[in-house]
């Protein structure tokens, strides 16, 4: 038996989708459990470079099962685009299985989330995640099944949704509603055309599973980004978190054997919320630059600070993480010296546990072990002997930290520049 749970430690853009791909090469079957096209998984193979954003990390090898789960909020229109963007460069798609109790993402969600980021702040990507996981808790949502029984089957209720939502558009932000029959048809024919791949994806694991296939499940986001655990409301509207892989894909907790974590070798976060490590001077723009930190879904540049062993040793524990990949540790090859977030200082106090309360991280302070650089280029290395010396203290450090052994650890964006210290499955 063997799952494996692959999950953000930080912000979101850890590297999840180079890293899923990188293991990919060994797994029967890769699934995304929670999220929808709010992810942006970047993998670049040979010269080229794949976005992902609802369709799993491990769709490059021909071999490899696909699942979109029952917990991922899904987009029809922009997964078909997905699916043949990824056919018009030669991908095959025919291992692709989606869940029918996935929830759909509507225009009217990608409308009022538009509308709400404005008041709230919070600096959504705009794909409509927060309003259609609303609707799933309030019961109120369609899942794709719904679109698949024809039109009778749904019309009232649909007309009903409607009905409502564009009064919310109209009412309270003077917007042009929608009609609900364009609507409608549009997502019928969205469903026809997916029909073909949907399955009972609970079953499919557990089956794979049982048979000793090797499963992978990708999360998307990040520790800090869930709903339950992380900085709210600067979070995302659902859990990223290992547990979230249990619930958004219907296997049991018992059927995972590993959860990998990964992180950056500094720190990022796109839009708003607290972010201890955060540089806003010339060395945040440095690892900008040097990182190309700029949002895969909307572009937006990211900001960088430091990498923070107190939310590392955080997400090891809401993640139950047995192993660690770092990524990106060639982004530090240029600083002379590179700093490790310990602990945070809070009203003259060290705290080594991350806050629970939002205010009290809002007034942390880090508190920085500095440690020299290697300045040197290390984007060809393969062994991790062959690492300058004060990179592997670097990163022996951040072990020593976290209390999670190092499986991977990542030098460049391509498969080859990966640096494997012991074998996951
Ligand atoms: P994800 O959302 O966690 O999959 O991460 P993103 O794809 O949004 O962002 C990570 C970015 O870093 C992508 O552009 C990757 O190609 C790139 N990347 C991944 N690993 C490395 C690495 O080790 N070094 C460098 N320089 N880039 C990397
Ligand atoms: P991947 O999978 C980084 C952030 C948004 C915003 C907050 C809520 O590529 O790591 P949402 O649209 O989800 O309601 O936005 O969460 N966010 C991400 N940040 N990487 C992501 O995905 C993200 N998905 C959402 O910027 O702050
Ligand atoms: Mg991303």
């Amino acid at each position: 038996m063997s799952a494996l749970v692959l999950v953000g430690a930080q912000w979101g853009d850890e590297g999840k989708g180079k890293i899923t791909d990188f293991l990919a090469r060994k797994a029967d079957c890769v699934v995304r459990y929670q999220g929808g096209s709010n992810a942006g998984h970047t993998v670049e193979v040979m010269n080229e470079k794949f976005m992902l954003h609802l369709i799993p990390s491990g769709i490059l090898y021909p071999d490899t099962l696909c699942v979109i789960a029952n917990g991922v909020v899904v987009d029809m229109q922009k997964l078909i685009e997905e699916i043949e963007g990824l056919q018009q460069r030669g991908i095959d798609t025919s291992q692709l299985r989606i869940s029918q109790r996935a929830p759909v993402v509507i225009p009217y969600h990608k409308k009022i989330d538009e509308l709400e980021d404005l008041k709230s702040g919070i600096g959504t990507t705009k794909r409509g995640i927060g309003p259609a996981y609303a609707d799933k808790i309030n019961r109120i949502g369609f899942r794709i099944a719904d679109f698949m029984n024809g039109r009778d089957f749904i019309i009232d209720r649909f007309k009903t949704q409607v009905e409502y939502k564009n009064r919310i558009i109209r009412e309270l932000y003077g917007e042009e509603g929608f009609d609900c029959r364009e609507l409608l048809d549009g997502l019928l024919q969205q469903a026809d055309i997916l029909k073909k791949y949907t399955a009972d994806t609970s079953l499919l694991l557990y089956r794979s599973i049982q048979e000793g296939k090797k499963v992978m499940f990708e999360g998307a986001q990040g520790a800090l980004l869930d709903i339950d655990h992380g900085t709210y409301p600067y979070v995302t509207s659902s859990n990223p978190i290992a547990g979230g892989a249990c619930v958004g894909s219907g296997i049991g907790p018992t059927l995972i054997n590993r959860v990998l974590g990964v992180a950056k070798a500094y720190s990022t976060r796109v839009g708003e919320g607290p972010f201890p490590t955060e540089l806003q001077d010339s060395t945040g723009e440095t690892l900008r630059e040097r990182g190309a930190e700029f949002g895969t879904t909307t572009g937006r540049p990211r900001r960088c600070g430091w990498v923070d062993a107190v939310v590392l040793r955080y997400a090891a524990r809401i993640n139950g993480l047995t192993d660690l990949a770092i990524t990106k540790l060639d982004v530090l090859d240029s600083f002379a010296a590179v700093k490790i977030c310990v602990a945070y200082r809070y009203q003259g106090k060290l705290l080594y546990e991350f806050p629970e309360n939002n205010q009290v991280l809002e007034q942390c302070e880090p508190e920085y072990l500095i440690m020299p650089g290697w300045q040197k280029d290390i984007s060809d290395i393969s062994e991790y002997e062959e690492l300058p010396v004060n990179a592997r203290a670097y990163l022996e450090k951040i072990e020593e930290l976290t209390g999670v052994k190092q499986t991977l650890i990542s030098v460049g964006p391509k498969r080859k520049q990966t640096i494997v210290n012991y074998e996951l499955f």
